[in-house]
């Protein structure tokens, strides 16, 4: 399937590894040119190595989406060194507490959010002035089954619920524009250096195995191609009736699920 994307810039936040690479190599395989960021300059040289063979012009940029200064940054970099941003990818995420509400201070609740809501969401405002104009534009922003469903610490999994909120508010808006805005809810997914390869690592085999097979219905963890694929997919005209909702890539893992 061509997607027809040939030629368009995305930028895509935290994609020096896992599932934001991943999208990165999905983009530039479809003739995208991408810019990705992260906080540490040797992994996104790394990163660079990978994906510099692809026919496509790729920029890194070192900075911190949960610093709204350098949010701005980011997007000002990306758009002289690339161009004006067609697709918007908001990956960053992660977690500033792993405990309930009882053990979460406010602090940490609000710095979850700066991480996983915050700097996408001012980045979604950042893109819309040239989407708008051109009648054409997508964002992607990554949340999870927790926040889509019920899962993980409180903070997490409330800041996720409030960007697949923000993505359906967005969609509304941004319709008439020729904007469409989406959330994927990955499920539990092993990559080089990810939180669950640590799992697997840092637990014994019997935990591990008790974990898959109560919450991993395909019996296994998932992989990070059917995340970048359908990002690739929303990305183009194919998916042009698809916006506002919040696509599980989960193996059915959400299913148990409140
Ligand atoms: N993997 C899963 O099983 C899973 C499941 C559900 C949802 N998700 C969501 O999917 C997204 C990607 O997950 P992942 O497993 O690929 O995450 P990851 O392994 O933690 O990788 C995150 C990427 O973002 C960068 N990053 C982290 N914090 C950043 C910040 N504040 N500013 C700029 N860049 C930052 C990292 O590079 P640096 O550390 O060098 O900055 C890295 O490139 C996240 O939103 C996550 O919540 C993942």
């Amino acid at each position: 399937m061509d997607l027809k994307l040939n030629g368009k810039n995305a930028l895509i936040t935290g994609g020096s590894r896992g599932l934001g690479k991943q999208c990165a190599i999905s983009l530039a395989n479809e003739g995208v040119n991408v810019a990705i960021c992260g906080r540490t300059p040797s992994t996104l040289d790394k990163a660079m190595s990978e994906l510099k063979d692809l026919d496509v012009n790729v920029i890194t940029i070192v900075g911190d989406i949960s610093n709204l200064d350098e949010t701005s940054q980011i997007y000002q970099t990306a758009v002289s060194k690339l161009g004006p941003i067609d697709i918007l990818i908001n990956n960053v995420g992660g977690t500033r507490s792993r405990e309930d509400i009882a053990e979460t201070k406010l602090e940490d609740f609000i710095g979850t959010f700066d991480i996983n809501l915050f700097g996408g969401y001012e980045l979604m405002r950042l893109v819309i002035p040239h989407m708008r104009q051109q009648g054409w534009g997508r964002i992607i922003n990554i949340a999870s089954i927790w926040g889509r469903e019920y899962g993980g610490n409180i903070s997490y999994m409330s800041s996720k619920a409030a960007l697949i909120g923000a993505t359906k508010h967005a969609a509304v808006s941004l319709g008439k524009y020729g904007i469409l805005v989406n959330s994927i809810a990955p499920g539990s997914i092993v990559h080089s250096q990810g939180s669950w390869e640590k799992f697997q690592n840092n637990n014994p085999p019997d935990v591990v195995k008790k974990f898959i097979e109560e919450n991993l219905p395909l019996g296994k963890f998932g992989w990070p191609e059917p995340v970048g694929d359908l990002v690739a997919f929303l990305s183009s005209d194919r998916a042009g009736t698809i916006t506002g909702t919040c696509i599980p890539v989960d193996g059915g893992q959400g299913i148990s699920m409140i």
